[in-house]
């Protein structure tokens, strides 16, 4: 978490303005490094108990000098506590960042680590400067699909924390058996619905090279009977027709007015008289306390640089489904999430 200034330093930075506060942001972009690296070495899940830095580095083979060094910079961010002469991870790294709490979002941080800020280094100034990247992210990873999986669990660590509170609102036609997850990436969401409706079956949708972190979800999960994975282009592609319900989440922010209109109208065609559309996403004003509007800023950033597009407005996105063919369209903000929101719609 980032460093908390004191009584003393929070008057000196914030009220008086008597040291640079831009300072705080080279700490913290040093802290998101450290836990990244944390993660990769296996530190939070290690320190289930306290453990001196030798017992540590021993277990987890590191350098002793080296891992006291990391482990003092999380402990001044908060994400390691001393406990006598020994480290323990802190109550919440144990419960967001690491199996054994309520979700593990550390693989958030390896994908922007290892992908984003990347493609940021290389396009961030030319979307600046010319509105978008020359390439989509997705592009760039279909050319180096190694990272897919990265990028599949850093979604999916985001899903995590937010697939029981959406999939409560998901509001499926009664007796629904089939469901297409478009853009569906790990599969988190269409896993979570089908292991909560026995009679239903999936097919995540995703680019061909996108779907290896779905289909090692979906074994371990027991739901290879019901569940699939097929590959292609949305847009473009076949995606198949007869679904009780189509799940469009966190795709629309990558597409242009035009163009969620044309997938608007292929999921029509895709689905049952009846079926529904279940759209999540980012929407234009959402964020209105201070982190939130922070992370809906940022999170627009990124969809420019990686992707030359943004987030919709919801009013806009609604009319957009009705212009397509769907009707009874309703919105359903997320308190977990609160840049967020769900919007659902009936094909009449
Ligand atoms: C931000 S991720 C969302 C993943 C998942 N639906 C979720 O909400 O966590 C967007 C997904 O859409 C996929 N996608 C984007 N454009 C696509 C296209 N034209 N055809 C197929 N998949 C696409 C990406 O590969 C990626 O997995």
């Amino acid at each position: 978490m980032p460093v908390q200034p004191n009584v003393v330093e929070r008057l000196a930075i914030y009220r008086f303005d008597r040291a640079p506060s831009a300072i705080v942001d080279v700490l913290d972009a040093g802290s998101f490094y450290a836990v990244a690296l944390a993660h990769d070495l296996d530190v939070f899940a290690t320190l289930d108990r306290p453990r001196s830095v030798g017992e540590l580095a021993a277990e987890i083979d590191a350098d002793p000098a080296a891992l006291g060094d990391l482990l003092r910079v999380l402990a001044a961010n908060g994400y390691v506590e001393r406990d006598g002469g020994a480290f323990v991870r802190a109550a919440t790294t144990e419960r967001w960042l690491t199996d054994d709490g309520a979700a593990n979002l550390a693989p958030w941080f390896t994908f922007w680590r290892d992908v984003v800020f990347p493609f940021w280094n290389e396009y961030l100034e030319t979307a600046v400067r010319e509105g978008g990247p020359p390439l989509t992210l997705y592009e760039w990873l279909n050319d180096d699909p190694d990272l897919w999986p990265t990028a599949q669990r850093g979604f999916r660590a985001v899903a995590t924390l937010l697939a029981d509170p959406v999939v409560d609102e998901v509001d499926l036609p009664g007796g629904a058996t089939t469901l297409l997850d478009l853009g569906g990436g790990h599969g988190r969401y269409a896993v979570e619905l089908c292991e909560r409706n026995p009679g239903l079956s999936a097919v995540v949708f995703d680019h061909p090279d996108a779907l290896a972190v779905a289909e090692t979800e979906i074994g371990d999960r027991g739901l290879a009977d019901r569940m699939e994975t097929r590959g292609g282009d949305y847009r473009t592609d076949d995606i198949g027709e007869g679904y009780d319900a189509v799940l469009l989440f966190n795709v629309l922010h990558g597409h242009d007015e035009a163009e969620v209109r044309a997938l608007f109208e292929r999921v029509h065609d895709a689905l049952a008289p009846g079926g529904r559309v279940v759209v999540l996403d980012q929407f234009r004003g959402g964020g209105r306390m201070n982190v939130g509007r922070a992370a809906v800023a940022l999170v627009s950033l990124t969809y420019r640089a990686t992707l030359g597009r943004g987030v919709h407005d919801a009013d806009a996105v609604a009319d957009w489904l009705r212009a397509a063919g769907f009707g009874a369209v309703e919105r359903t903000g997320l308190r977990r999430d609160p840049g967020s929101e769900l919007l659902q719609a009936t094909r009449e």
